[in-house]
């Protein structure tokens, strides 16, 4: 199994998998959408079946989030931000049980989950300076590579000539039932109105903001998954996909 890393900056580093030979050329694959649309989900399954490297870039805004929460830092504050930044280490590393998320050395993957962290995330996410470093970061790991990247501004901004770009939707009565019913599954305690709540809360800072608002690439393909199942999601990406190479 050929592995490569990738230093950079930030420190973000991919093992990388051999490609199984399915794709004789680069692809890059564009997943957006709101939060809880069902793109990680998605997205991991088009990573499998191409055997190429799923990035899940919210992940890398949630653990800086987490890092300034734990250090009572203000997520509103860009320059405190800014500065906590500089001092951080993320890794994102590829296992066989999915993408695991490093900071400073410790092993956040579970953390960055958080019910806190989800709902400070999108104000440390809407600082110009961090979204700068991080898109730099981001686009540096799709260079070479075949990549399904996940995010808000992947189609727009981080790699705005991917071959495939998809925009992800569904109503926030369905999102806000799909994260209830994970956290009850995962044991934690959930209030199905709270979420529907917090989730409005976040899509409505993802699409104020001023820097890279959440906007669909007008080359996108734009997928409801509110009445589709994960498997016809993911069929018609595959099909969108199969088109281009
Ligand atoms: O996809 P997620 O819920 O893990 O994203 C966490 C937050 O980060 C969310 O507020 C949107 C923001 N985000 C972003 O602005 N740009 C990205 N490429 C990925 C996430």
């Amino acid at each position: 199994m050929a592995i490569a890393k990738f230093f950079h900056t930030i420190k973000l580093i991919v093992e990388l998998q051999e490609e199984n030979g399915m794709l004789n050329n680069k692809i890059r694959i564009a997943i957006d959408g709101p939060a809880a649309a069902g793109k990680s989900t998605v997205a991991k399954k088009i990573a499998a079946k191409l055997s190429i490297v799923y990035i899940d870039t919210g992940a890398m805004y949630r653990a800086l989030t987490y890092k300034a929460l734990q250090e009572n830092m203000n997520v509103e504050d860009e320059d405190e931000m800014t500065m906590l930044l500089q001092q951080t280490e993320i890794r994102l590393f590829q296992h066989e049980d999915g993408q695991r998320v490093l900071l400073d050395e410790q092993d956040v993957t579970d953390e960055i989950r958080l019910e806190k962290v989800s709902n400070s995330v999108s104000h440390v996410a809407s600082h110009a300076k961090i979204r700068e470093r991080m898109v730099d970061e981001q686009k540096k790991l799709a260079n070479d590579i075949s990549v399904v990247m996940d995010g808000r501004d992947i189609g727009t901004h981080v790699l705005p000539n991917a071959e495939v770009k998809i925009f992800l939707i569904a109503s926030v009565e369905e999102r806000a039932e799909r994260r209830h019913k994970e956290n009850l599954e995962k044991g934690y305690t959930s209030d199905l109105s709270q979420l529907m709540e917090d989730i409005r809360q976040r899509d409505e800072r993802d699409t104020n903001r001023e820097v890279s608002p959440l906007v669909k690439a007008e080359d996108a393909i734009s997928i409801d998954t509110t009445s589709l199942s994960i498997e016809k999601v993911v069929e018609q990406i595959l099909q969108a996909i199969e088109k281009k190479v």
